[in-house]
């Protein structure tokens, strides 16, 4: 089935699709993202991802725009592109205008979408868990907001590929851990699951939020708080949660296994039950 792109309102090839040179989301980063994946045919979390796009543009002051009707070009891109399981990217841009840093007046915000096709539910790193570096975060202070600007996750995901590693995990100066290069962070110590709470230092994750939602249908133990790196290292389990990532677990942390060093039950169960969430939406 075709991978299809989508340039405000006009739909075409992947290949075909071509933006300005003064599009401000390449010129300057000035652009919002959100991805969302599909299962058996469906968008998943459709509504959560796009209250967040939302926010994000009125955070960064965009423009007023009908959030919905993006929504629907979206669901209507998808559809046409026909693949089940596919991740759907969404970029609004401030607009396409000559090159300057202030605001443009009276430009409308670009929209550019994607459909592919993506890889099935369970690869094998699901079942091996990964292995992951430390890298110190010297992101802006506005990790809340979903831009572009993803110049230090693209740095701290090769520098862990180098090392032969899977991803990297963003440390603090001061040593707060706090999320993954494109997914948020649990850990599970002394029969308490902990992760980051929400601050601009992190993206609040819809799959993070899902798995707290699990939690506390389960009555499982947890707690958004602040941990360091010590505690990291300590964790019985640890697992990275995103869309596309779903429930990662992380066996190796810096060269030291993480627990027993294997994937652990926590981390199968919250899988499980991620996955649970897809068959009933
Ligand atoms: N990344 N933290 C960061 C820095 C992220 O980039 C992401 C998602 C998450 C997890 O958010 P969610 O559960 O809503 O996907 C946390 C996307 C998928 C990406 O950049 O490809």
């Amino acid at each position: 089935m075709p991978e299809l792109a989508y340039i405000n309102g006009r739909i075409m090839p992947i290949e075909d699709a071509v933006v300005s040179v003064e599009d401000r989301g390449y010129q300057f980063g000035d652009a919002v993202y959100e991805v969302i994946a599909s299962y058996g045919g469906k968008m998943f979390c459709i509504k959560e991802h796009f209250v967040r796009l939302d926010r994000s543009m009125k955070e960064l002051h965009f423009p007023e725009v009908q959030i919905d009707e993006i929504r629907k070009a979206a669901v209507d891109l998808f559809s046409k592109a026909k693949i089940e399981r596919a991740a759907v990217y969404i970029q609004v841009s401030r607009g396409v205008s000559p090159r300057n840093h202030s605001f443009p007046a009276d430009i409308p915000v670009q929209v550019v979408m994607t459909v592919r096709k993506i890889e099935g539910k369970n690869p094998p790193i699901r079942e091996t868990g990964i292995s992951a570096i430390t890298v110190e975060d010297f992101r802006w202070g506005r990790c809340d907001i979903k831009t572009v600007q993803l110049l230090p996750n693209v740095l701290a995901k090769q520098k862990a590929l180098d090392a032969g590693c899977y991803d990297a995990i963003f440390v603090s100066k001061d040593g707060i851990v706090r999320e993954g290069s494109s997914s948020n962070l649990f850990i599970l110590s002394e029969g308490m699951l902990i992760t980051h709470p929400l601050t601009p230092d992190i993206l609040s994750g819809i799959t993070r939020s899902l798995v707290l939602d699990i939690c506390r249908e389960k009555e499982y133990p947890v707690q958004e708080r602040f941990f360091d790196k010590s505690e990291l290292y300590g964790a019985v389990e640890v697992f990275l949660t995103g869309t596309i990532t779903e429930v990662l677990p992380v066996v190796k942390i810096d060269g030291r296994p993480v627990g027993n060093g294997k994937v652990g039950p926590a981390a199968r169960m919250f899988q499980e039950g991620l996955l649970g969430r897809l068959k009933s939406e």
